[in-house]
């Protein structure tokens, strides 16, 4: 057995035909327990009792952090998988992001734990803390960036958030590397862009949305003008112009494209058009699966920006609004500014609901496309082990 696999506990050969691996070894328990290092008893007379929860939960929530990354990393190449998106594929995708779904509520709800600490207890070992801090978190700004978080998007304290790793040389080629490659957002952007049934020369979505809408204003407008008492008919005038105004932003490209550079809408044109037909037509069976996941990247930016509202009460209670964070920061001023829609992935998607139809207006899909949808199907193969080779690789180079 070489040194390395002994210390690790592990033999060389395969897991599971080793004689007498045991619990404590294959987990490594005897790093991951052995890492709790309370300064507050290097540095106190007495030490600080709260401090071995604060360390825990620090721990635990990186614990997470890395497996949500395992899972985002691997959803990314499916998406990425040049031949496309097939439909077992799409399976794994869908328990994959639920996965990262059912994490993000624990890690959510996992908050309340440290608050049982109160803020005397948890002033017991702040002063030793500094500058360490979240900030710092590597695996946290891994996640954003590879979901899809821009740097122009960041308020301007978190724009500096690479700079914190500037001597870790290892930690910036991460960082660099998960703000160049296509994050999440932009593989589902062109995931989109291929919804079956955009196509001009065939079903052509677009086109009938397009004149279901105009005809739906129409209808507003007249009606509006057919009142008699002038108050009335001047507020309805004034719904229609906003309505209006509202589908003008969906149907001119160039107000489109506007609001993306304003940071205001995230997706192209074509996968804006692509995520509000398959809210449309969420119970054919071509398009449920696709439902599925746009809802479960919904789920995935609530959760965020629930446990950054929850971080933010924490933040509160234990320093209040006018402290200074360990990390340099305005500390709550600061936190708070990142609950923006700015920091929100999937914004087109929460927005959706200003375009849709009522269900009667919805243009029907008739029995010919059906069958061409069907033959659509999801596209390309399923490579699994090829792909999950490059996750572990990714993993094992990073945490090397
Ligand atoms: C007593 C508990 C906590 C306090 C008082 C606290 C305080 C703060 C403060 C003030 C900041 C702003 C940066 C700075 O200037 O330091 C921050 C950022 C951060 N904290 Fe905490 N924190 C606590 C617990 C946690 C826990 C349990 C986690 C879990 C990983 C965490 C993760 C983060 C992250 C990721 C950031 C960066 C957020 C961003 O820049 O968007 N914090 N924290």
């Amino acid at each position: 057995m070489s040194r390395e696999a002994k210390t690790s506990g592990l033999s060389d050969r395969p897991l599971g035909e080793q004689d007498g691996l045991i619990y404590s070894e294959y987990l490594q328990l005897n790093k991951l327990l052995c890492s709790q290092h309370m300064l507050s008893a290097e540095k106190n007379p007495r030490p600080a009792h709260d401090e071995h929860l604060f360390i825990i939960t620090h721990q635990t929530y990186e614990l997470w952090f890395k497996q949500i990354l395992f899972e985002l990393d691997s959803v990314r190449l499916k998406f990425s998988n040049n031949q496309g998106v097939c439909e077992s594929n799409a399976m794994e995708i869908i328990r994959r992001l639920n996965r990262i779904v059912m994490i993000l509520k624990l890690l959510v709800d996992q908050v309340m734990i440290l608050e049982t600490m109160t803020p005397l207890d948890f002033m017991e070992f702040r002063k030793f803390l500094s500058p360490a801090s979240g900030f710092q978190s590597l695996q946290f700004r891994l996640i954003e960036n590879k979901l899809g978080l821009k740097q122009e998007f960041r308020v301007k304290y978190n724009q500096n958030y690479s700079c914190v790793f500037d001597r870790d040389e290892e930690a910036m080629k991460q960082i660099i590397i998960s703000e160049e490659e296509p994050s999440l957002l932009i593989l589902i952007q062109k995931w989109l862009e291929r919804t079956p049934g955009l196509e001009l020369n065939g079903f052509d979505f677009w086109g009938k949305y397009k004149q279901t809408i105009m005809s739906m204003l129409e209808k507003q407008r007249k009606t509006a003008m057919e009142v008699e008492t002038e108050s009335e008919k001047l507020y309805l005038l004034s719904d229609f112009e906003k309505r209006k105004k509202i589908y003008e932003s969906v149907f001119d490209l160039s107000i489109h494209n506007t609001l993306v550079q304003r940071g205001e809408r995230r997706f192209s044109h074509k996968a804006l058009q692509g995520a509000i037909m398959i809210n449309f037509y969420r119970d054919e069976p071509q398009f449920s699966q696709r439902h599925q996941i746009i809802t479960l990247l919904m789920d995935i930016d609530s959760l965020i920006a629930k446990w950054r509202y929850n971080h933010l009460l924490m933040v509160q209670r234990m320093i209040g609004t006018h402290s200074i964070g360990t990390g340099g920061s305005s500390g709550y001023q600061y936190l708070r500014s990142t609950l923006s829609d700015r920091y929100k992935i999937f914004l087109d998607l929460f927005n959706l609901s200003t375009f849709l139809l009522p269900r009667n207006l919805i243009p029907p899909i008739n029995n010919l496309i059906k069958n061409n949808l069907s033959h659509i199907n999801w596209e390309g193969t399923n490579n699994d082990d090829e792909e999950n080779k490059e996750v572990i690789n990714n993993i094992d180079s990073s945490t090397t």
